[in-house]
């Protein structure tokens, strides 16, 4: 398994719409070993292949406290949605920002698990916000993108300040 890079917003790389997977083989097996690696190291509780700069439909969750579930989906797609919530969201493409976000309260997801049995989930709560969130990601959305044009511009400046003192 291996760390791999994570693109920081606003890169426009993260702008890339991902691609289905034609077949979960052991390269997208990998893809997935090293995802989940990137994001508990970082540590995160989400990540999209785009974040990666691999851009398949492929995406890692682990919502547990103890890093003890982790979620593998492939090609998901969001069958049916419901309800409404906000939820303070951050992103490890978007270090130190955290902003409420409005998205479905309940989603029901189909998608193929690493083995590429399909296989279909519904969730709510913390897990539908995560599985949301990781979708825009493989359509080239961040969430900062659900915000207001003037609270986009203030979050740009702030990365670019951060930018400037680290480099
Ligand atoms: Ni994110």
């Amino acid at each position: 398994m291996a760390l791999l890079p994570i693109l920081r917003y606003p890169d426009p790389r993260l702008h890339k719409k991902a691609v289905a997977v034609s077949e979960v083989d052991d390269s997208v097996r990998k893809l997935i070993a090293d995802m989940a690696e990137t994001m508990y190291e970082a540590p995160g509780i989400g990540l999209a292949a785009t974040q990666v700069d691999a851009h398949q439909r492929v995406v890692v969750i682990d919502i547990s406290e103890d890093k003890s579930k982790l979620l593998a989906l492939v090609n998901p797609e969001i069958l049916a949605r419901s309800g409404e919530q906000v939820c303070e969201e951050g992103c490890l493409s978007v270090p130190g920002i955290y902003e409420k976000v409005t998205r479905s309260e309940r989603v029901a997801v189909r998608a193929l698990d690493a083995r590429g049995a399909p296989f279909e989930l519904e969730a709510d709560g913390l897990l539908a916000v995560c599985i949301q969130h990781e979708i825009d990601h493989l359509d080239g959305k961040v969430f900062v993108e659900h915000l207001s044009r003037l609270k986009q511009s203030r979050i740009r400046a702030r990365l670019a300040k951060q930018a400037r003192i680290t480099a």
